[in-house]
């Protein structure tokens, strides 16, 4: 328990080192990374260099800080932190080299401003974060390892066949290399896949969500090359399109994450997609053809045009298996006369027609394409926890203001 005054201390330092933006974090990682540099095989490299990982984690340090006296609120933000943590190896034993190098940055970016009292008042309030992580991610350690076909971190999995999607997404198609039976996952999940890749000295972690349904002897992960002109090319997708190929092993972490569909629900579902965002949706799509196929569902993707449409087959088959089912395409740059239901963005107008009351949906794409959908989707009198979404980056959201989107 901390004392009236250390809460005192803590709620009114957190503006002023809100204010100092992501400084103390950004400071706070160079100086761990420096002193850990194994930590370099955990933490993903592009998201330090675009700064995405160090607002993250200020953000949620900030937002946890501000409710010091009421963690139990943030439960619902640190368990999908949790399911990342659990899905990369984070241990117990990191915490304290968190708390360590944070508290010293702290003090080397604030200078006089950060009394002793102020650092102590915050290593209370840091250790009571930290257990709130730990005890949930112990939790999950064991789960992941006791569950049926469960193991411990990462284990490796085979290449058996490699299906191109699209002229941009690539599926893989693993099957654990001790023949062991697959866990169960929820559908929407993703896996963490660790790899060595030439020229990089340490390990790299990116997580890819399963794109097929649960119960089937292989798990399937759809991956976009990325490579964006002017751009550096994506190093981990161009490596699994380009180097991987059947018969290879990758290592891959037990199912995580909690954008997942209830499925012993029948209301209806409406899924709502743009470009590679449509994985975890397919994964949800296959669940429903393959155990629920009355339900009324509604799919609607966003693609570029049809060269780049990946699952275009794979939806219509599954369609033709779901008698409520229905599809709706988007193209927003059709290359030639192309067949979609839709030429241009998203519009609160297509969105209108798939409102229907007791539904949920599910949305996942670019961050301008959720924050419109999901905008509109509030606008049309949707409420708030019928919106379920997944970024394919670090997650901001406990530390979002009111009324924000993303
Ligand atoms: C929960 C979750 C699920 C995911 N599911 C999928 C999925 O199903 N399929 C899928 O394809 N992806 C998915 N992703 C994304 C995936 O994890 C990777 O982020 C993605 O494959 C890119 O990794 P990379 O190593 O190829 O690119 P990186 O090397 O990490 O680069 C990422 C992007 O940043 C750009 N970049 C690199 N360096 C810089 C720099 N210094 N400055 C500016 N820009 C830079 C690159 O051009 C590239 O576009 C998911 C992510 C999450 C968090
Ligand atoms: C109380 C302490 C901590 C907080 C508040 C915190 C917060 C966060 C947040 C908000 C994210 C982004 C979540 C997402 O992507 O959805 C994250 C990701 C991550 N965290 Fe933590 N974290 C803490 C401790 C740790 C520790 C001890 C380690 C290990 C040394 C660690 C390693 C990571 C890694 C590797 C990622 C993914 C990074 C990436 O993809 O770039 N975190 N954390």
């Amino acid at each position: 328990m901390l004392s009236e005054r250390t809460i005192e201390i803590i709620k009114s330092t957190v503006p002023v080192l809100a204010k100092q933006g992501t400084e103390i974090t950004s400071h706070f990682y160079k100086r761990m990374l420096s002193n850990h540099p194994e930590l370099l095989n955990i933490f993903n490299h592009t998201n330090q260099q675009k700064g995405r990982q160090q607002t993250a984690l200020a953000t949620t340090l900030y937002a946890a800080a501000e409710r010091i006296d009421q963690l139990e609120t943030i439960l619902p933000a640190v368990k999908q932190i949790a399911h990342k943590h659990r899905s990369l190896g984070v241990k117990k034993e990191h915490y304290p080299i968190v708390g360590e190098n944070l508290l010293a940055a702290m003090k080397e970016v604030l200078g006089d401003l950060a009394t002793d009292e102020i650092i102590s008042a915050w290593e209370e309030a840091y250790n009571e974060i930290a257990n709130v992580f730990i005890e949930l991610e112990q939790r999950m350690y064991a789960d992941a390892e006791n569950m049926e076909g469960g193991w411990k971190d990462f284990k490796p999995f085979v290449v058996v066949d490699k299906v191109k999607e699209s002229s941009v997404i690539t599926s893989f198609y693993l099957k654990p290399k001790d023949n062991a039976v697959l866990p169960s996952f929820l559908p929407g999940q993703y896996v963490t896949v660790k790899v060595k890749v030439d020229g990089h000295q340490y390990l790299l972690n990116r997580q890819y969500s399963l794109s097929d349904a649960p119960g089937k002897e292989y798990f399937r992960i759809s991956v976009k090359r990325e490579a964006e002109p002017d751009q550096p090319k994506g190093v981990v997708s161009n490596y699994l399109h380009d180097d991987v190929q059947i018969g290879d092993e990758l290592n891959i972490s037990v199912p995580a994450g909690d954008f997942t569909l209830d499925v012993t629900q029948n209301s209806p579902v409406v899924f709502i997609s743009g470009g590679v965002g449509v994985t975890p949706i397919m994964s949800m799509l296959n669940t429903i053809a393959k155990e629920n196929p009355s339900r009324p569902v509604r799919f609607v993707h966003s693609a570029k045009n049809e060269d780049v449409h990946a699952f275009r087959l794979e939806v219509n088959e599954l369609m033709n298996r779901l008698p409520n089912g229905t599809s709706f395409i988007c193209y927003t740059e059709p290359s030639r006369q192309e067949s979609a239901n839709h030429t241009g963005y998203m519009t609160k107008d297509i969105l209108k027609q798939f409102i229907s009351e007791n539904a949920d949906y599910f949305i996942c794409g670019p961050v301008p394409f959720m924050k419109a959908v999901i905008n509109y989707l509030k606008e049309l009198g949707v409420a708030s926890e019928n919106i379920h979404y997944e970024f394919f980056g670090p997650a901001l959201q406990i530390a979002q203001p009111e009324g924000s989107t993303i």
